[in-house]
């Protein structure tokens, strides 16, 4: 009994250590993801993480338009080309991001004052040059991000941007031209708070069905999840929204979670271990669904967040030690 006991808890012990969230993940069929930003990766501690843990990999910002179009006509990929060499040295998949949005937009493209037909021809030449350079590259591309207002209503559902309204029908142009500049990689609307239920979640639901109904060359959906200890959206709304989505034939991706403990209660060990049970739930919930492919995060150590590092939001703390989230998602997946 005594041996069994100390056998058992050091096969429980060994494992929890050896715990590799892409090997976890790679048991139930889903990529498990970071973001990925080039400045950090000569860093020792941050690179044997990020290539240890994890199977699929984002840009953060590196394949946007500010960075691989600074200047009109000028491409660069040296920042996103890092990044596909990382993850092709570590055997891990790329998520491009993104194509068409209406911020990280070089100056030059949103002070330039061009009329609508300009506009359709930037769009094209961008989605046919990146696409075309990371062809075969990435697995898929945020075709549009954050095209959705806030709070979609009667009829006025897009936000402004550089490309709305001028180009009224930019979000089914960029979706079909990445499609004719990589006819194999797969195309996604990706955006925030669309996650459960709301007109946020109705308005995008309505946007890819109609584009699935048209015709138009869409695969999935990523649901960002920026979320916090205060708004988080009710899970079993999640499973259900995930649900209608996949039902009509496209992927899921959770493309950008982070969970803020900002406004959350009691001492700091409760507030992590709160945090821990909304990343658990969404794996979960992720699991429960066979075209849920990907969950991924937006970076991994609160020492990088793109929100400030006091809201604690990702799953190693600022020195990178595992945080009870990871724990959390290294249970949820065994
Ligand atoms: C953020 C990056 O993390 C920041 O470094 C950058 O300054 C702004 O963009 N939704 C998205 C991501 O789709 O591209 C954003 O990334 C975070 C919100």
């Amino acid at each position: 009994m005594h041996v069994l006991f100390v056998l058992v808890t050091l096969l429980l012990v060994s494992c929890s250590y050896g715990a590799v969230l892409r090997d976890l993940g790679q048991n139930h069929g889903k990529l498990i993801g970071s973001c990925a930003n080039q400045g950090h990766l000569a860093e020792q501690q941050y690179a044997q993480i990020l290539g240890q843990q994890f199977s699929v990999i984002t840009p953060e910002n590196e394949m946007k338009w500010a960075a691989t179009q600074p200047a009109r006509g000028q491409f660069t990929f040296t920042q996103g080309d890092a990044i596909v060499n990382f993850a092709t040295s570590h055997n891990q998949k790329v998520r491009g991001h993104n194509l068409a949005w209406g911020e990280d937009n070089p100056s030059w493209l949103t002070s330039g004052n061009f009329n609508a037909t300009t506009k359709q021809n930037l769009l094209k030449t961008h989605i046919d040059t990146v696409v075309g350079h990371y062809k075969g590259k990435v697995i898929c591309w945020d075709v549009v991000n954050e095209a959705i207002l806030d709070n979609p209503a009667n009829g006025n559902v897009y936000k402004q941007n550089v490309w709305y309204p001028a180009v009224p029908n930019y979000i089914d142009l960029a979706f079909q031209w990445a499609n004719q500049a990589d006819p194999n990689v797969k195309l996604f609307y990706n955006d925030y708070s669309a996650e459960g239920s709301g007109a946020k979640p109705d308005a995008v639901y309505n946007l890819v069905r109609s584009m699935k109904q048209r015709g138009i060359p869409i695969h999935g959906v990523g649901l960002q999840y920026h979320v916090s200890l205060q708004y988080s959206p009710n899970i079993q709304q999640v499973i259900t929204n995930i649900q209608r989505i996949t039902d009509l034939g496209l992927e899921v991706h959770i493309t950008e979670m982070d969970v803020s403990i900002q406004g959350g209660s009691g001492s700091q060990a409760q507030m992590l271990a709160a945090q821990a049970t909304v990343y658990g739930s969404v794996m979960k919930a992720c699991l429960g669904n066979a075209k849920c492919t990907a969950f991924v995060s937006w970076g991994f150590t609160d020492k990088y967040t793109w929100l400030n590092s006091n809201q604690m939001p990702l799953l190693y703390d600022t020195n990178y030690q595992p945080k009870p989230a990871y724990d959390t998602l290294v249970t949820t997946l065994s």
